[in-house]
């Protein structure tokens, strides 16, 4: 009888709620906008023709790489992060090795890694969570062949200093560490200048979040040249698609739309945040395009409520340590007035205050 991997038979399914997702949909970090109207007007010209021939990655990906600054062969486009992970995961771990993450955080670091037959080694992050340095640099052996963090982290939003992950990154130089930078628009901090100066740092990034290019899962994966020529064995030619590499170049050149887009996302970040301040209520000090607040016993309710208002919001109790906490992505100016409208009906409908969530 056909069997798949033990590894693979170990495996949870996961399947994010993408089904019904009609409304305001500040569930899964998304852009609320879309892309750049460059983006859009580049792609209805796309021809039969480009349709019909495999897509060439190389040239867009040396414009991306320009654009980050690096040379071309520390440059790796993917098709999105999650590509990047399971690539890095592929090219260095297997069975017999440690893969390290700290949790709650993206759930396709341990999909990934768990899939080559590693073991999966979750450290908790702190109460408040605040990343567990010493913890994680304690759990550091010579197995440890991945380290992921997701730097700003989700679903919390924190953010590691640049110290702290150097001091992982020089204790663990058997490890690839990959440092996810999927939401640095919005915090504007990276390590990517790291990766010339240390042999084992990975840096992703994406255009899913503050490009909103979601749908077309473009991605980006840096690393030294000397590693990423090992990932890139692993890589399909084609991994990245016809419309993804047209829309690409675009969207780089349209900075200015980024730029205002994550403007606004960082206004409504504070204005959210503002609103569970003033209101005695936990959440986690964000640096991303989302924040995670504490709504309590009531989060199923609140997170139904918010939906019949047309705004879809992500409950994250069942995520380690999140019990009663929900994740809130913020829009543009427009959105997050929506939002906050709806979120004081809610709050005050079900009676949700700092007693009852304490
Ligand atoms: C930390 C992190 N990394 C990666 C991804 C996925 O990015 P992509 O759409 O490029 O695969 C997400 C999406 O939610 C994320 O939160």
């Amino acid at each position: 009888m056909l069997k798949p991997r033990d590894a693979i038979q170990a495996l949870e399914e996961y399947h994010p709620p993408l089904g019904g997702r009609e409304g305001l949909r500040l569930d899964f970090n998304e852009n609320t906008v879309g892309a750049s109207p460059r983006v859009l007007r580049r792609l209805q010209q796309l021809t039969l023709e480009d349709l019909a021939r495999y897509p060439e990655r190389e040239p867009v990906e040396a414009l991306v790489a320009a654009f980050l600054g690096l040379e071309t062969e520390a440059v790796l486009l993917t098709n999105g992060v999650d590509e990047a992970i399971h690539l890095l995961c592929e090219t260095y771990l297997e069975s017999g090795h440690e893969a390290v993450i700290v949790v709650p955080t993206f759930a396709m670091y341990e999909i990934s890694a768990a899939a080559t037959g590693a073991r999966v080694v979750r450290i908790p992050a702190r109460e408040d969570f605040s990343f567990p340095l010493e913890a994680v640099r304690a759990a550091i052996t010579p197995q440890t062949r991945l380290i992921a963090i997701a730097n700003p982290n989700n679903p919390t939003g924190t953010l590691v200093a640049a110290e702290g992950l150097l001091q992982i990154v020089n204790a663990a130089p058997q490890a690839a560490v990959l440092l996810d930078e999927a939401y640095y628009e919005f915090c504007g901090q990276t390590l990517l200048p790291s990766i010339r100066h240390h042999a084992n740092v990975f840096v992703a990034r994406t255009f899913s979040k503050a490009y909103g290019m979601a749908g077309l899962r473009a991605g980006v994966l840096a690393g030294p040249p000397a590693q990423m020529r090992m990932v890139r064995r692993v890589a399909s030619p084609y991994n990245v698609n016809i419309a993804a590499l047209i829309a690409l170049p675009e969207a780089l050149q349209d900075n200015e739309y980024v730029c205002q887009y994550v403007g606004q996302v960082q206004r409504g970040r504070s204005l959210l945040e503002e609103e569970f301040q003033s209101r005695g209520m936990a959440y986690c000090p964000s640096q991303a395009n989302f924040v995670l607040a504490q709504i309590g016993s009531a989060h199923a309710a609140f997170v139904a409520a918010m939906k019949q208002r047309g705004i879809l919001v992500r409950d994250r109790s069942s995520d380690p340590g999140c019990d009663g906490w929900v994740r809130i992505t913020l829009g543009s100016e427009r959105h997050t007035e929506t939002l906050l409208t709806a979120l004081r009906q809610v709050l005050a409908e079900l009676r949700i205050n700092p007693e009852v969530v304490a």
